[in-house]
């Protein structure tokens, strides 16, 4: 148990590290839900608490599914304009993930994931090898002295294929043209496990003070090569980086049900994706259910890797996702900027309460939830966590940015950005992935659930996620909770009348300047 456990408010002991037991505190939710009331980020507002740390003590790691961990808790939306590689690229540098939409086909989709994967080079899969008989004249004309320069480290191979050697800087420096690589290798070879991690694999070097490093398996086949100068690169360069074990960032791309899905899944897994969403408008349905027993089913090999399924609202559903084998769960249907599900189809749970009810299923079988759409504010991210999500997908308030797909456009003095609905008409004419979506993959007659439009240019993400991070942080100083865990575990909500949503928001004053992390709505600006 920590030092500083919670002496102050009786609650029961928690381990940052694991929820032991949801600690539902959240009686206003309770009682909404029993009453068949849903709440919305406007209705509650957390109640502050004790904080016996320091704000620079809260720690914000979280997790997205059962095994693909964050460093923040935020992912960015499966939109054709939310997330392409340029955002999944820079979310994963902050710590978060995104996901690859899949209104591309599933050749352009696996680019896109390579082109993440690529980013950071830690571990050489197929590393440059020479043989033991070649001399270094040959080895030199192979690979030229540019290749020598920027290599300066080879595996050394013999005839059965094994690992014999290196040949490292010194080798090609004090080597003779006609010597063989058997012959000029460094004297003393450190290799690894191929599991070894980027971090692992720091520490050896270091530790060795080696510039490579050569893993195998245990017959001594040349499995990888981790080069100290990437490796270094990688480690002090990206505190808060996500990154997968082979120190590549991490990140995830979307699926639909049945062929779609397993069209996309072969090339997907072989790029080396870290999780796969089931990206749909009615997950607690025969297709989607049917696809994720599938797929866990077939590959629940060695490969086997994390589905995390959606989305929901109702926690009735969060047994039967499991049960096909679900690792994570995203909640959210008709919350979203760009929906109109709720007015169109008549259906769909406010969002505070949709998190609620299936977060309180899930905790029983240790699964996270993401909540997805509706937010709008930093804050909204808190209460999110606190109503019991793991983390929250974002859409609008990404897109607009420079690295969201799309150009630039001027109208009415100011630059913009096109932010469009998956279910929107445009999206759906455009692609099978949107009609498939939300059902309609067969019909001719359109019925859009989503909506078209522009987002004010917002500029890098460097520069608005920050602003995010530092907003939840703020809030889990507020609710005297260090971590996420502590915050899904003891967060508590107040719930509050129209009046009270009106002290809320700046009031009585003229706003000459918005914030950076608050935009002035047009009813403050004193338009109609
Ligand atoms: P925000 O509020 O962040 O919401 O813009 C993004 C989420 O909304 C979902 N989404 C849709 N829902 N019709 C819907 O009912 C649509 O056209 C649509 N497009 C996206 C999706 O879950 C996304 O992450």
């Amino acid at each position: 148990m920590p030092k500083d456990s919670y002496k102050i408010n009786m609650q029961p002991i928690v381990n940052p590290e694991k929820i032991v037991g949801f600690d539902r505190s959240k009686k206003v939710l309770e009682k909404a839900l029993n009453s068949g009331i849903s709440l919305a980020f406007d209705d509650v507002t957390l109640i502050p608490n004790y904080a016996n740390f320091r704000l620079n003590e809260i720690d914000t790691t979280t997790d997205f599914s059962r095994n693909v961990k964050l460093k923040i808790p935020i992912v960015s939306a499966a939109m054709d304009t939310v997330t392409e590689h340029k955002m999944a690229i820079e979310i994963a540098k902050y710590g978060g993930l995104g996901i690859i939409h899949r209104n591309l086909d599933s050749e352009m989709q696996a680019h896109q994931v390579k082109l993440v994967k690529r980013y950071l080079n830690g571990l050489i899969e197929q590393p440059a090898w020479v043989r033991s008989r070649e001399t270094l004249d040959e080895i030199r004309q192979r690979f030229g002295k540019d290749e020598e320069r920027r290599f300066h480290s080879f595996p050394i191979i013999n005839e059965e294929s094994k690992l014999i050697g290196m040949l490292g800087e010194k080798s090609f420096k004090f080597g003779e043209p006609h010597q063989t690589a058997e012959e000029i290798a460094i004297t003393e070879m450190i290799t690894a496990k191929e599991e070894t991690t980027t971090e692992e694999a720091y520490q050896i070097m270091k530790e060795n003070r080696i510039g490579a490093l050569p893993l195998t398996n245990e017959s001594y086949d040349l499995k990888g090569l981790y080069v100290f100068s990437d490796v270094k690169r990688i480690i002090k360069g990206s505190g808060n980086y996500n990154l997968d074990k082979k120190g590549r960032l991490k990140v995830g791309a979307a699926i639909g049900v049945l062929d779609d899905a397993f069209e996309r899944l072969e090339k997907l897994i072989e790029t080396g994706v870290d999780v796969i969403v089931i990206d749909t408008a009615h997950a607690d349905s025969l297709d989607v259910l049917e696809t994720l027993e599938r797929i866990k089913k077939e590959y629940s090999r060695g490969d086997r890797i994390d589905i995390v399924v959606g989305n929901i609202s109702n926690g009735k559903a969060v047994k039967r996702l499991v049960d096909a084998g679900a690792d994570g769960i995203k909640v959210g249907q008709g919350p979203g900027s760009i929906c109109t599900t709720r007015i169109i189809a008549g259906t769909g749970r406010a969002q505070i309460s949709a998190i609620y009810s299936c977060s309180k299923e899930a905790e029983k079988y240790n699964i996270p939830i993401c909540a997805d759409g509706g937010l709008r504010y930093s804050g909204d991210i808190t209460k999110s966590i606190a109503a019991g999500a793991s983390s929250v997908m974002l859409g609008n308030m990404l897109a607009g940015t420079e690295e969201s797909p799309g150009k630039n456009e001027f109208h009415k003095g100011r630059m913009w950005k096109s932010y469009r609905g998956m279910g929107s008409l445009g999206a759906m004419q455009e692609y099978k992935g949107s009609r498939e979506r939300y059902g309609q993959k067969n019909t001719t007659k359109l019925v859009p659930e989503g909506v078209e439009g522009l987002q004010p240019y917002k500029g890098f993400l460097k520069d608005i996620i920050g602003q995010y991070i530092g907003g939840l942080r703020s809030g889990m100083g507020y609710a005297g909770t260090k971590t996420i865990e502590e915050l899904k575990l003891r967060g508590d909500f107040d719930r509050i009348t129209p009046a009270a949503r009106e002290e809320s928001r700046p009031h009585d004053i003229l706003i000459t300047k918005g914030a950076p992390n608050y935009q002035i709505t047009d009813e403050e600006n004193g338009y109609e």
